[in-house]
């Protein structure tokens, strides 16, 4: 066997075996394999594609590229989420503390992001003294003690999916449907939950831009999960738009504490919520998801599930009082108010009304603009502002009038903050009327509706 050959069958539409997908995970992992030859080869499969079979072998040759985490020591049924990645998406913040506060016990390894914001990790690193690498040992100990850890992914944790991904990244080959449900259920599989909910989005802002895409991968994804033996469940839920009004790390920290004391953005609230409803019926906290709504409901009026978000914080050695006391955040020096005015003054169609609708965003463009103000990572070796982001005042659907304050910028550098400014007015598109359909979740997969 040869990469050659390999790499050939592939451009030329042929299905892989699984002795030739474990040949070139393995190979590109150990070193044996360069960049140059794995590069040509998830370019034939970005063009080709790969079905089912194949899909599932990758995903299971990179999961056993590493360690496989033991969640065993933990008792109760253990429930990961995953979301496929958005524009101010802070959901696992909250998701967590939620279920844990139900019983359900929440062992998480989260990664740190590439793009517009950081990941979990990144975020909770805003919050003062918070450790994000532990011992496994202490983990675990916490995830029995207090219901909830989230830390850092360990190197070994599917270092195939590691490598590859960094790969993707610079050849253009991120948004091929069989290479992400690989690469996110690899790393699913290999961290040991018994149950997995996965959040994947669809809109401008993800890597799916259609609601026939996301399906796709949902699909994909549920069927990996399952034929592992693991109960998956799929929410596909709107990206056309941030999530949430905060975009950047210290932003949406304090945003997810909101929604744990119940004051949350409605959009950021229903996905949370319906997020946490799957989770507790596939830990079997609930007989069904109507059962389990209401329990998060409660949880979350009662104040139990923003108590142990302190308590998980204060574990992981976090100055939890900056929780109730949010103005302690470090800010960004400089702001910017973008107001009604200037999005008309963009949108030159539209220059002469008084007021229109914000009807559609190009979502990937507010993103850059969180980017550009040095919120997210540009390469993985870029260093995060944690305190620089956007606020939003104004969604899409609401109306606005040239004086009305659509968002504000934070930033400590102001020619960033100026060409963050621009990049932000023009994502947006005015209209007279409202043609903004704001469905927040659109479809629930799971092995019933494969
Ligand atoms: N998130 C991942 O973890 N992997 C992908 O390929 C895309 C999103």
């Amino acid at each position: 066997m040869n990469t050659y050959d390999i790499i050939m069958k592939k451009r030329d539409g042929n299905a892989l075996d699984k002795e030739e997908i474990t040949y070139i995970v393995d190979g590109y992992t150990n070193g044996s394999i360069p960049d140059y030859q794995m590069a040509a080869f998830l370019m034939a499969v970005y063009f080709q594609g790969m079905n089912h079979e194949e899909t599932t072998m990758l995903t299971m040759a990179m999961a056993d590229s590493g360690d496989r985490l033991d969640l065993s020591a933990i008792n109760g049924i253990k429930v990961d989420k995953h979301s496929t990645g958005g524009v101010g998406d802070k959901t696992s913040l909250i998701v967590g503390p939620i279920i844990a506060s139900l019983g359900v016990p929440v062992a998480k390894m989260s990664g740190r992001g590439l793009g517009h914001t950081g990941g979990t990790i990144d975020k909770l690193e805003g919050i003062p003294g918070f450790c994000t690498s532990i011992s496994e040992e202490d983990f675990i100990r916490q995830v029995n003690e207090t219901g909830l850890s989230i830390v850092g992914q360990t190197a070994n944790l599917a270092p195939a999916d590691k490598k590859i991904y960094a790969l993707r990244d610079v050849t253009a080959t991120v948004d091929n449907v069989s290479l992400i449900a690989a690469s996110i259920m690899s790393k699913k599989l290999a961290a040991g939950a018994d149950a997995i909910v996965l959040d994947v989005k669809v809109g401008s802002g993800a890597f799916m831009k259609t609601l026939d895409d996301a399906r796709l991968l949902a699909k994909t994804m549920v069927a990996i999960g399952t034929l592992a033996g693991k109960d998956t469940t799929a929410v596909i839920t709107d990206m056309n738009e941030p999530l949430g009004n905060a975009v950047g790390n210290i932003l949406e920290v304090q945003e997810a504490v909101e929604c744990l004391q119940g004051k949350g953005e409605k959009r950021l609230m229903e996905v949370s919520k319906v997020l946490s409803a799957h989770m507790l019926v596939a830990a079997k906290k609930a007989e069904d998801y109507e059962e389990a709504m209401k329990l998060v409901d409660d949880v979350i009026a009662s104040g139990k599930a923003f108590e142990k978000m302190k308590e998980f914080v204060a574990a992981q050695h976090g100055d939890a009082s900056y929780l109730d006391n949010m103005e302690q955040f470090e800010q960004a020096a400089f702001t910017k108010v973008v107001t009604g005015k200037d999005i008309f003054m963009a949108d030159s169609d539209t220059i002469n009304w008084e007021s229109g609708y914000l009807t559609a965003c190009n979502n990937q463009e507010i993103g850059m603009s969180s980017l550009v103000l040095g919120g997210g990572r540009e390469t993985k070796d870029s260093e995060i502002d944690l305190t620089v982001g956007i606020r939003l005042q104004k969604h899409l659907g609401d109306r606005i009038d040239e004086s009305d304050e659509v968002a504000i910028l934070y930033g400590n550098d102001e020619n960033k903050l100026e060409s963050a400014y621009q990049r932000f007015v023009n994502a947006y598109t005015l209209s007279k009327d409202n043609t903004f359909n704001n469905q927040i979740v659109y479809e629930v997969i799971t092995k019933a509706n494969l």
